[in-house]
């Protein structure tokens, strides 16, 4: 049995809106009484590989995993012998003899797909190119500790549509019954077939989905408003004009006026202060983005338990 029905989480759509609510109100448990699960307990053991920059992934989850109970194995992945010749399936292969999740920060979405064909414990997105939906589990559960209920709420992406905050927030946004617009520079939209599939979640959550490259249409009446660096990691010598096309995408106080009255701003982090978003804006009242920083312990936290609870239960494991 074991392999059949491994859980990962390397898209936001993979998990249902039920299991989402689930392991987004473990999240608000565990902030609550952060050690009441000890699941990693003995200690089991959690991989976690970084092939590009973190600093708020990296110290949640490491201290996350601790709190579990567990031990996080934390390793820069230039350093292993995933920057050389072995298989992405047989390194999956291998750390599922030594670890009971493994959690990668990686390029290509590829990439995690050909772990996780190899791999019999789950695999955990910690930001790939297309998506980074632990980052959206924690920009959940900040919405509901300020708005109450996620469904019905509409919130407004601004910035390059194409990265993966956009995307994940697409395909994490609609699961949880939230209405999402993009607004993003002509070029800058996003995927395809990530349209294609949060589409297709939305008409199961009753939520909409909306592209433009209006933003001043895009923010009226949204209660959030979200961004994020119009250059990510990997795009510095990509050739096209980040910034000049960018520029009336920027959350600045002019623009936030235009949204609804009590409208919060997020922001993954880290943040280019004066790009896309002004430092008033940022450290200003409406701003969640240092609760949305934290949350990213919590909500992870609920992930990892969640994710091995599946996996216990499917074994028959206490
Ligand atoms: N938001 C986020 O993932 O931050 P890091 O790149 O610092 O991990
Ligand atoms: N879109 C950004 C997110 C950083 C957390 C990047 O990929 O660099």
């Amino acid at each position: 049995a074991r392999g059949a029905s491994i859980q990962h989480y390397l898209r936001d759509d993979d998990l249902t809106p039920e299991q989402q609510a689930e392991v987004l109100a473990l999240a608000a448990e565990l902030k609550k009484d952060p050690f009441a699960k000890q699941t990693l307990a003995g200690p089991r053991g959690v991989g976690v590989i970084f092939e590009k920059n973190s600093t708020r992934t990296r110290f949640s989850f490491e201290m996350g995993i601790a709190q579990l109970g567990g031990h996080a194995v934390v390793v820069d992945g230039r350093s292993t012998q995933l920057g050389r010749e072995e298989t992405l399936q047989d390194t999956g292969r291998v750390l599922s003899r030594y670890v009971d999740a493994v959690v990668w920060r990686t390029f290509g979405q590829k990439r995690l797909e050909q772990m996780a064909a190899g791999a019999t414990v789950p695999i955990v997105n910690a930001l790939s190119d297309e998506f980074h939906p632990c980052q959206v589990l924690a920009d959940l559960q900040t919405l509901a500790e300020r708005k109450g209920a996620l469904k019905g709420l509409k919130l407004t992406y601004l910035g390059d549509g194409a990265n993966n905050m956009a995307h994940s927030l697409l395909l994490g946004g609609v699961t949880a019954g939230i209405d999402v617009t993009v607004a993003a520079p002509a070029g800058f939209a996003p995927l395809g077939y990530v349209v294609e599939a949060a589409t297709a979640r939305a008409q199961q959550t009753g939520a909409t989905i909306t592209l433009t490259d209006d933003p001043v249409a895009a923010v009226a009446g949204a209660d959030a408003l979200v961004t994020d660096t119009w250059t990510s990691m990997g795009q510095e010598n990509d050739g096209l004009d980040r910034v000049g096309p960018f520029r009336p995408f920027q959350i600045n106080a002019d623009l936030l006026s235009k949204a609804a009255p009590d409208a919060v701003v997020l922001h993954c982090l880290p943040a280019h202060r004066g790009e896309e978003i002004t430092d008033e804006v940022l450290d200003g009242p409406q701003s969640a983005v240092w609760d949305e920083a934290e949350n990213r312990l919590h909500a992870q936290k609920a992930l990892l338990v969640w994710l091995l609870e599946q996996r216990g239960a499917d074994e028959g494991r206490p």
